[in-house]
């Protein structure tokens, strides 16, 4: 017989329905690491959706469980039960909606969800096609050259792929000139450019042509090998080609040429995180006021810029207040300045693969950790996250 899992943001939530309810099973507190354990092999008969699992997470997660793990039954924990709440519960098929404090009910849920185990080998009925991964589209970005677009997103990329827990997707956008192939020592037989003949049919199988795998949980989209071939593909091919990356990835980080041509916008417009990059001298900050300027112009909410300062350490006389000033935002990021990091790019290897522990690789990790996984967090959580960022950089 299987065990449950329990599932919280707050991971003491969630370990402590765990205790509550007998002391075993597994307790995760990220939704993606969730995801990826129900695509391996395991027993578990009972998911406990925690009294902190935002509603509509809840519910896509439940669906999520319908398609690929059709025998768990899932019990859904809740401060306040409300008549929608129970409606959804239903449509998804969850097996019972549980009080928080009533945990003698919960106890008795979980009892009788491991005795009817072995009921429920039979397939479940078809449900309405659940809402795929929806991964996020995060945009390096900077009008000025060099500011370290590629170097951010070879690098987040990387960090966000982990040890392939999870699904990751580099996209080079730099269409002219985009080098992350080399930054990542691929040899792709597959460019951005076949999906040109493809018009508007991409689906899933045509984008699984187009990938070159570069390590588990890490695939590339490249730039074309010819830079004229650039020019060819529209704009409407970009937005359709991140539509599909985004059921197919958990996080699609978009490499961009420093321009605010139309291609480029058509991942911005479609981006959860436009991640500004500036370095510390007096041309970066002239373009990157434009820059912020003319993204609030053209109408992207301020609440999905953020702005990271790379070789934050040079000694040039610009202080980082100046640079928030200039941006009207504060740093979500700061990457040292550092010689192992042309070195990184011409060996091909990412630097927080080649060495995790480096200033440069913990500053990205960092980065990843406040702004990336974050996102996707109620108010409330993002919120705390922020209060718990402000303090360790206080403490500082
Ligand atoms: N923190 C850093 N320390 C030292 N060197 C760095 C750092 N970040 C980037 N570089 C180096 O600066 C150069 C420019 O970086 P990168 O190619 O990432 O910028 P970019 O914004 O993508 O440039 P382009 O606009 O040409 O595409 C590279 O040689 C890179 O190795
Ligand atoms: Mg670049």
């Amino acid at each position: 017989m299987g065990t449950p899992i329990f599932f919280d943001p707050h991971r003491p939530v969630g370990a402590a329905l765990c205790a509550e309810t007998g002391g075993v099973g597994a307790v995760f507190s990220d939704v993606i690491d969730l995801r990826g354990h129900f695509a391996e092999i395991t027993d578990e008969d009972t998911l406990v959706l925690g009294p902190d699992v935002e509603e509509r997470e809840a519910f896509d997660v439940a669906h999520f469980v319908r398609s690929h793990r059709p025998g768990l039954d899932v019990i859904l924990v809740r401060r306040e039960i409300t008549t929608p709440v129970l409606q959804e519960a239903l449509r998804t098929r969850m097996s019972a909606v549980v009080d928080h404090r009533d945990t003698p009910q919960l106890r008795a849920e979980l009892k009788r969800s491991l005795n009817r185990a072995p009921v429920r080998e039979v397939p479940a009925e078809p449900v309405a096609p659940a809402p795929a991964r929806r991964g996020r589209v995060l945009t390096m970005f900077a009008a000025k050259g060099g500011s370290g677009k590629t170097m951010l997103a070879v690098n987040l990329a990387a960090t966000l792929a982990d040890r392939g827990h999870r699904q990751v997707c580099i996209v080079d956008l730099d269409l002219a000139f985009g080098d992350v192939a080399i930054a990542m020592q691929l040899f792709p037989a597959h460019t951005i450019a076949d999906a040109v003949p493809l018009g508007g049919e991409i689906d899933s199988s045509a984008v699984a042509a187009m990938l070159t795998q570069h390590s588990a949980g890490l695939s590339a989209i490249v730039a074309p090998t010819e830079p004229s071939t650039a020019e060819a593909i529209e704009p409407k091919l970009i937005a359709h080609l991140l539509d599909v990356l985004r059921d197919e990835f958990d996080y699609i980080v978009v490499d961009t040429a420093g321009a605010f041509d139309d291609q480029v916008m058509a991942a911005l417009d479609v981006s959860d995180l436009i991640t500004l990059i500036v370095t510390p001298d007096v041309p970066a900050l002239k373009t990157l006021k434009i820059t912020v300027e003319t993204l609030i112009e053209l109408g992207y909410p301020r609440d999905r810029l953020r702005l990271v300062l790379n070789r934050s350490d040079s000694r040039v006389g610009i202080s980082h207040a100046e640079v928030e000033k200039t941006a009207v935002m504060p740093l979500a990021g700061q990457i040292p300045s550092s010689r192992d990091v042309p070195a990184s790019v011409n060996r091909g290897v990412p630097i927080v693969q080649d060495d995790p522990k480096h200033p440069v690789s913990q500053a990205i990790a960092q980065f990843a950790q406040d702004e990336v996984i974050g996102i996707g967090l109620s108010p409330e959580q993002i919120a705390t996250r922020r209060r718990t960022v402000r303090k360790r950089r206080f403490r500082r």
